[in-house]
């Protein structure tokens, strides 16, 4: 039977898992919120290695056949160690979406918003290499943004300031495309697309690694599709603010997972 694991710093990953369900509904997913660590995007990449090795371990201990790093910070930090520790387990990672965002852009001028941890990576550097060659990329790496998902003010004054200071200066510079380069930010979505106005184009990953999935990932005729959550944060606000993200009335609460010597157990 196929089983996904999802994991992230935190509450992000269920930007992710919300895509995943709409594609593949009958999937069962077990998802990990490091809520306890979030955010990574400053950790150093040794640390965020060894935190995503043994998220990975849990999820594979609880029977997953498959892995999602719904982090940007984390899939440049550790998704190549994980494939070399894991060498047999399909491992998905993801990255800012340039190439789409390059495609898009009329103007020319692409605003990234991502971690320091995923801006100031090698693979990041690659990606614009690759993809950014014909257009201007500016960075920012939008302090306090994960801090506020974490605590489920996806809406609030103080967050709406936030996200103004960061993409301000990107439209006085004429980016007309934004990348949503972390998983927590698609959650203020509407906020910004709010600030932002219509004429600009938000673009985040979570429907092409949703297809990812089900191009690698097959659920069997009998899986009836459920979501079991852990979380090393407290589970009743976590419970609180993955209901919003995913858009449900109702959710199982999520169940607490605690660290010891560097390795995740059940509380
Ligand atoms: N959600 C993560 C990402 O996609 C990490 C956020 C953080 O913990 O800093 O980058």
């Amino acid at each position: 039977m196929a089983c996904l694991g999802v994991f992230d710093s935190g509450l992000g990953g269920l930007t992710v898992v919300r895509e995943i369900q709409r594609l593949l509904p009958s999937l069962p997913l077990i998802y990990i919120g490091d809520s306890l660590h979030a955010p990574y995007g400053s950790r150093s990449e040794d640390e965020i290695c060894q935190l995503s090795l043994a998220q990975a371990e849990f999820l594979l201990a609880q029977g997953c056949t498959a892995l999602v790093i719904a982090c940007n910070t984390a899939t440049a930090a550790a998704a190549k160690t994980l494939r070399e520790h894991f060498p047999l387990v399909p491992i998905i990672g993801m990255e800012p979406a340039v190439k789409p965002a390059a495609a898009a852009t009329k103007s020319g001028i692409v605003g990234v918003l991502a971690t320091v941890g995923t801006l100031q990576s090698a693979r990041f550097a690659a990606l614009l290499d690759r993809f950014a060659a014909e257009i201007t990329v500016l960075t920012r790496s939008c302090p306090g943004w994960v801090e506020a998902v974490e605590a489920g003010a996806f809406e609030t004054p103080e967050t709406v300031s936030l996200l103004q200071r960061e993409v301000e200066p990107l439209l006085a510079a004429g980016a007309d495309t934004l990348v949503l380069g972390c998983t927590h930010f698609p959650a203020l979505r509407p906020t910004l697309q709010a600030l932002v106005g219509p004429e600009v184009t938000l673009i985040d990953t979570g429907v092409a690694v949703a297809c990812r999935v089900a191009e690698q990932v097959a659920a069997s005729r009998e899986d009836a599709g459920s979501l079991t959550l852990f979380t090393s944060g407290t589970p009743t606000v976590f419970s609180h603010s993955a209901r919003a993200i995913l858009g449900v009335e109702w959710l199982p609460m999520a169940l607490p997972l605690v660290w010891k010597d560097g390795r995740l157990e059940n509380a």
